[in-house]
């Protein structure tokens, strides 16, 4: 890339000449965030993927997103900055693996948290977001059996919200499963007066000390509204950019991990950068492809979740 270009230049001339539309989760780098014409929660992203008149959908976020955006709107082309931003929630769940495991409870339905393949999708009753989880369950009788997977964190977070007994495929949130109890109970000792704000795929022993628990636009939305003029952030920092854009005056300080690295950045969130995001509009590439009988069968769990949550 010419170093003397202007990226944000850039990149607005193609959008506009390309009719595309930029959607970012809150996790982007700020440069992206700030680009982006769309910033949100994986509910509020799939939404605007359903609705969008765009022909071109570049989604600064992670393969399930895209894949996600592909699906809802399966004529559009749906690009992704780097074809490699993965998830490691949604590695954990094999899709070969959890058909198996599906098999051992033929009579209970499939609740599948959307950070999760295409595939495991299309084995699903119903996808939910961390931000629908606990109305989605509730939506069922009281006597449906379930099976959620395939974050054990949000599972069990809901099934204690909601009473249920939730069969819980065992996976997990690389980022969200690093926080430090000892290290936030320090941090809350030195500022007696923070909110503790943590996103449920914190493990237990996090979401037992938190002052709010919700998806990262639940958590934005607490932060602006509280009186607090400090909070602890317990999920990946980047959404800390909109939370003091949004409200100057407040402290926003991110939860440490229990390693020695400084943050808690998720490398596959971070794998997309303001250069791949102008060089994937200018080349229409990497495009994400879903196979045909995938998307006809894992359109159905995402739309039951969108009605719900109308
Ligand atoms: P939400 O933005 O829906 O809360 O999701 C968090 C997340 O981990 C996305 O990868
Ligand atoms: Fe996946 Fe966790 Fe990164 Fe979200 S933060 S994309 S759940 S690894």
């Amino acid at each position: 890339i010419d170093p003397t270009l202007d990226l944000f230049d850039e990149i607005e001339k193609l959008k506009k000449e390309k009719n595309a539309v930029i959607l970012a989760h809150y996790y982007q780098d700020a440069d992206i965030q700030d680009i982006a014409d769309y910033i949100g929660d994986s509910l509020g992203l799939s939404q605007q993927a359903a609705k969008t008149d765009a022909d071109i959908i570049v989604f600064a976020g992670v393969h399930f997103m895209a894949e996600t955006a592909k699906i809802l709107s399966p004529t559009k082309k749906v690009l992704l900055p780097d074809a490699k931003a993965g998830c490691s929630l949604a590695d954990s769940c094999p899709p070969h693996l959890f058909k198996k495991f599906k098999e051992q409870y033929p009579d209970h339905l499939v609740i599948t948290y959307v950070n999760c393949t295409a595939e495991l999708k299309a084995l699903s009753d119903i996808v939910c977001t961390s931000s629908n989880a606990i109305q989605i369950v509730e939506s069922l009788p009281p006597e449906q059996k379930i099976i959620f997977g395939p974050d054990k964190n949000l599972g069990a977070y809901v099934a204690k919200k909601t009473g249920r007994d939730l069969v819980l495929w065992n996976g997990a949130c690389m980022v969200h499963e690093i926080f430090s109890r000892e290290k936030i109970t320090k941090l809350k000792e030195r500022h007696p007066d923070a909110k503790l704000l943590a996103h449920p795929e914190c493990e237990d022993v996090i979401l037992e000390m938190a002052d709010y628990i919700g998806s990262t636009t639940g958590i934005l939305k607490y932060a602006t509204k509280s009186d607090a003029k400090e909070f602890i952030v317990a999920t990946e920092p980047g959404i800390i950019h909109q939370m003091e854009k949004d409200n100057p005056a407040k402290v926003f300080i991110p939860a440490p991990p229990n390693n020695n690295c400084a943050c808690n950045d998720c490398p596959h969130m971070k794998r997309n950068t303001l250069e791949k995001l102008y060089l994937c509009l200018k080349n229409e590439l990497p495009e994400i492809e879903v196979p045909e009988d995938i998307i006809v069968r894992a359109v159905k769990p995402i739309e039951r979740m969108l009605e719900i949550s109308a």
